[in-house]
């Protein structure tokens, strides 16, 4: 048998030139996002005047299994793409394990992570209906410096509305994103209304990614030819991101792979519902098992502890109401170092199939996140972002448990971006100093009360 190789990378030939749309196959949907004011489910006209025309279309899509992906984007694609496949053998001997672990490793772009598998469409199609702009949030720093790198490429003015604490701890992120002709304001900022609502209700808030989409939402529909456009949440995000779990499949049968667990951080649920989606597929129609694991932090536990509701997908209540697993738009959690996932909600598709049983979650304090960070730098050779360092510790968890049975499972994790912006969180880690910070059944009680009071949310 020929040693299966440290990693793999797909040649350009062989990239996938479509998208693949999860939702064509669920045998249930995921619940409509409904219109705030009528409650009804919305429509492209109603989305138009928030997201481009093509992503609204993309937002709905349900039907389509494959979206080709345009021509323009597949060649940006291609300057850092297809992206590897990593057999961490380095790691499974530091553990000891008969397991099988490899990682998709998104951090090689100058973005350093997944999120311009998104950005760069986004931005594409915003410049093909002739907008000046988009405006976003960003919680970590890694969407807005690829949707920064994207608008430089096709020649868009880019606002950023940076969560405070991130832009606090990661000035270099504000700088890079400068670099690509990026306007970056920490949020909550005085420069919106409902940032100056929400500083005037809360004045010290280190902001959460809730209350900069509000800001960024009302920037675009208040900026003339300008949309807002988001890194994470929504279906389309996740209909990009299927590039990594496409990559993955094909990769790993030319291995003669397929995993056993599937292993992913969840923030807003982006990377991991590109990662698993091709495996879902599979899953749902009975043709493989494979064993779905979000991770996500125990300082915010949309899946682990929060409700199937519907909810707004911000803090200042201005976007559609999408039914997901939810802490309360109101809930800001703890300035945790993993700035990307402190997002109150999760992906509307990820909730329906963690509803339905597809999928398990867990959750990790941030210190035991980091000891995996730094054991798997030290074995790996890779320095991981916080928020990937989750998905790390999930399959080293995995892993261990292999250890114990002697089961020889084959683990698939996304790695999804480096973390050399994030060497605060590091030194906080190194010195001792950083503490975790676990929500009390009050605390999220307090973020479970701003679920709005509608029918559908009756007996949650
Ligand atoms: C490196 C990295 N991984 C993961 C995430 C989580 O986002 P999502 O759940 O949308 O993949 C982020 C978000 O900022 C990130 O920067």
């Amino acid at each position: 048998m020929t040693k299966i190789p440290h990693k793999l990378y797909l040649t350009e030939d062989q990239m996938p030139q479509k998208w693949f749309n999860l939702r064509s196959v669920m045998k249930e949907q995921p619940d409509p996002m409904l219109h705030p004011g009528t409650l009804q489910p919305v429509t492209e006209a109603d989305l138009a005047p928030i997201f481009c025309e093509e992503l609204a279309k993309q937002e709905l899509d349900c039907t389509h299994e494959y979206i080709d992906i345009p021509e323009p984007v597949l060649d940006i694609y291609k300057m850092y793409r297809p992206s590897p496949i990593i057999r961490a053998y380095d790691l499974e001997k530091a553990l000891g394990t008969p397991a099988k672990i490899y990682y998709k490793y998104e951090g090689n772009n100058t973005s350093g992570s997944h999120k311009l598998n998104s950005a760069v469409p986004q931005a594409y199609y915003a410049k093909m209906q002739g907008l000046s702009g988009v405006t976003t949030e960003t919680g970590a720093g890694q969407w807005g410096t690829a949707l920064s790198v994207a608008c430089a490429y096709f020649d868009l003015s880019c606002d950023v509305y940076m969560v405070k604490c991130s832009y606090e701890q990661k000035p270099f992120r504000k700088a890079m994103m400068n670099v690509f002709g990026a306007n970056v304001t920490p949020s909550p900022s005085m420069l919106t209304e409902v940032g100056r609502k929400i500083l005037a209700e809360n004045p010290g808030t280190t902001g959460s990614l809730g209350c900069a989409i509000s800001e960024a939402v009302e920037a675009a529909v208040t900026g003339g030819d300008k949309r807002y456009v988001l890194g994470s949440v929504l279906n389309q995000v996740l209909l990009h991101q299927s590039i990594i779990g496409l990559e993955c499949k094909q990769a790993m049968e030319q291995l003669g792979e397929y995993p056993d667990i599937v292993v992913g951080c969840a923030g807003g649920g982006s990377n991991l519902g590109g990662l698993i989606a091709p495996f879902v597929a599979d899953k749902i129609k009975g043709l493989k098992n494979p064993r779905i694991v979000a991770v996500e932090p125990a300082s915010c536990p949309s899946l682990t502890r929060g409700k199937y509701a519907y909810d707004f997908c911000d803090t200042g209540k201005v976007t559609p109401l999408a039914r997901m697993y939810t802490l309360g738009s109101g809930f800001i959690p703890a300035p945790n170092h993993a700035g990307g996932l402190r997002y109150h909600g999760m992906s509307p598709v990820l909730s329906k199939l963690y509803h339905d049983g597809y999928m398990e979650a867990v959750s990790y304090q941030q210190t035991q996140v980091f000891e995996a960070a730094v054991f798997f730098a030290k074995h790996e050779t890779i320095l991981p972002a916080p928020e990937s360092s989750h998905a790390i510790k999930g399959a080293i968890d995995e892993a261990l448990k292999c250890k114990e049975t002697g089961e020889a499972k084959t683990i698939l994790f996304g790695l999804t971006g480096t973390g050399y912006f994030d060497m605060t969180a590091y030194e906080n880690y190194l010195s001792g100093k950083m503490t975790d910070y676990v929500p009390t059944d009050a605390d999220l009680q307090k973020g479970f009360d701003s679920l709005p009071d509608i029918p559908q949310n009756k007996g949650i």
